[in-house]
């Protein structure tokens, strides 16, 4: 890692104890790490925020986790299922921070991860993830990292074993690696 390494920052849309997407956020930490990036978590815990509505004052989290987001140069959102969509925390995020401004979805690369107890790995909501995304102006690498089955989906040490989860993460680091290096 140097100084110029790409700085990517994993957010998980779930806050959950022993939560599977969190398990995954750390596999994909450390991948990124091993590929040359900076990678560091954006922990949603630590901005807190009312669930939306337009009488409401904008709350200082909103624009801190806007700053943090505009700092990073790739951002990979790794996110639960819930009935075929995105959980109601990471909606009321980007809702919430889309009131004031999109510079931090139109301006970092962005990937996209899920993990699910089922076979399916979260297909339903990474595409609502990448439609919202992209009606904000982000530009997302085209592979994304579902990974179905969690119970037997990484090692004791919490590497990401499975396939062929394990190399779509490789292959979404590697593209947002490059997208990023093209961008500078
Ligand atoms: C309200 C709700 C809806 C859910 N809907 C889905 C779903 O549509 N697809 C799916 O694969 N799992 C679904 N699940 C199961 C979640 O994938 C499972 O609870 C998972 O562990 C949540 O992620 P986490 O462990 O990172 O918190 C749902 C769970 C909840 C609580």
């Amino acid at each position: 890692m140097t100084a110029s390494s790409p700085k990517i920052g994993f957010v998980c849309g779930s806050l959950r104890q022993n939560s599977i997407n969190q398990t995954l956020t750390k596999a994909l930490m450390k991948k990124a790490k091993a590929a040359g990036a900076k990678a560091s978590h954006i922990d949603l815990s630590k901005y807190e925020m009312p669930i939306f509505h337009g009488d409401l004052k904008t709350p200082s989290t909103v624009k801190k986790l806007i700053k943090r987001m505009k700092d990073c140069d790739g951002i990979i959102i790794v996110s639960p299922e819930y009935n075929g969509s995105m959980p109601p925390l990471l909606k009321n995020v980007i809702d919430w921070t889309s009131t004031v401004e999109t510079g931090h979805i139109s301006g970092p690369v962005y990937g996209i991860a899920s993990c699910t107890p089922g076979p399916l790995s979260g297909v339903m909501v990474m595409r609502q993830i990448q439609f919202t995304l992209m009606r904000l102006g982000a530009d997302l690498v085209p592979v994304q990292t579902g990974c179905g089955n969690a119970s037997s989906a990484f090692d004791k040490a919490g590497n990401l074993t499975a396939q062929p989860a394990s190399m779509l993460a490789d292959k979404m680091l590697t593209q947002m690696i490059n997208r990023i290096a093209a961008k500078r």
